[in-house]
């Protein structure tokens, strides 16, 4: 079974081919940073229309990469929410005209659930192609951070999540007050390569061990009146290196926590935020002391993609799920919502 997936909910426009055994045939990516860089973040106007103008060859270049004409997909999926309207939009439309031409099935896909199954895409001789149900799942991307306590596919429980910032967000905002560029995550990251992560003792909010939900923008303020105090003797380097260590704890602390509560043994982590090396590190080694497993995404995988909206829809499908031809954008869309609605 081969599906092709659409991407199209904020800054990326992505297709890709995916099989039942998540082998990515083909993966075709535009990335819209050079269009919103001069902005500091994404322009929604601009992220449309950089879609509309990249989408059809980005298609076309899916299909020759895996070597298939439109009717012999056994499915076309496109992320339907949670995203900017506009954005989500470009790419759901063309998937419907496509599967409609292609006459084979459409399924809108909840962009969060595709980034769910990002740890299952290209794996490996021998490497399990599923983690066993149940598991606890920390989705960390540019929008969200929640604790989601899987317990089957498409059965979500939301135990945790952040009452202010996004994760992402926090980095990036932390980012432009060091006078770094969008998109900030990497950039900060890149920074606090060999600065020391204790140098300066950020807070940590909700320590609280009965709460599972985050907060970020304490954070954020003590970053910005350290930066005003330090002024030109800042060490850049150790601050980044402290900020992200501050995020770093919080995410890892709050998810052993929720591991604890539920009896998780296993842990996935998904989002655009998962590919931060510090995190990875942590969670595999805190993890590890505590006996749980911490499944990533390949880094590949872990930021917007085709390839996971592309899996996600292939199970939809394979449970004889479809989307009607009049599915619309849904850009605010509880992933705890999905057993209880459906695909939408
Ligand atoms: O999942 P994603 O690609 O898009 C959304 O669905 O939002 O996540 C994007 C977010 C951005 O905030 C970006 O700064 C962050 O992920 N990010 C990182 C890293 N790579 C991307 N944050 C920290 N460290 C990274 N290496
Ligand atoms: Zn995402």
């Amino acid at each position: 079974m081969k599906v092709l997936g659409i991407e199209s909910s904020c800054d990326e426009t992505a297709v890709a081919v995916v099989d039942d055994a998540g082998r990515v045939w083909a993966d075709q990516i535009h990335s819209q940073i050079a269009t919103h860089a001069d902005y500091g973040g994404v322009v929604p106007e601009l992220a449309s229309r950089a879609h509309i103008q990249h989408i059809a060859p980005l298609v076309a270049r899916a299909l020759d990469e895996a070597g298939l004409a439109p009717e012999e997909l056994d499915g076309v999926a496109a992320a339907s929410g949670p995203g900017l309207v506009g954005a989500l939009l470009v790419g759901l439309s063309f998937a419907k005209g496509l599967a409609m031409a292609a006459g084979v099935p459409f399924i809108g896909v909840h962009h969060m659930e595709g980034h769910l199954m990002s740890p299952f895409l290209n794996l490996g001789p021998g490497e399990k192609t599923e983690i066993d149900y149940p598991f606890m799942a920390l989705l960390v991307s540019g929008g969200h951070t929640q604790l989601m306590n899987v317990k089957a596919f498409g059965d979500y429980e939301l135990v945790g999540q952040t009452l202010d910032d996004a994760v992402g967000e926090a980095f990036d905002k932390g980012a432009k007050m060091l006078g770094l560029g969008y998109p900030g995550g990497p950039a900060v990251a890149k920074l606090a390569e060999g600065g020391n992560g204790s140098a300066v003792a950020f807070p940590r909010a909700l320590r609280d061990k009965k709460r599972l939900d985050f907060s970020f923008s304490g954070l954020k303020t003590a970053l910005r009146t350290y930066l005003l105090e330090a002024g030109e003797e800042a060490h850049k380097r150790d601050i980044a290196a402290s900020y992200q260590e501050a995020i770093v704890d919080a995410l890892v602390t709050k998810s052993l926590l929720a591991c604890g509560k539920t009896g998780s043994r296993r842990l996935v982590v998904a989002g655009g935020v998962g590919a931060n090396r510090r995190l990875r590190e942590e969670l595999a080694r805190r993890g590890g002391e505590a006996g749980i497993d911490a499944y990533f995404p390949p880094l590949k995988y872990c930021t917007d993609n085709g390839a996971m909206v592309a899996l996600a829809g292939l199970k939809r499908l394979q449970r004889g799920e479809r989307s009607g031809w009049e599915l619309n954008a849904r850009p605010t869309w509880p992933l705890s919502e999905m057993g209880r609605e459906g695909h939408g």
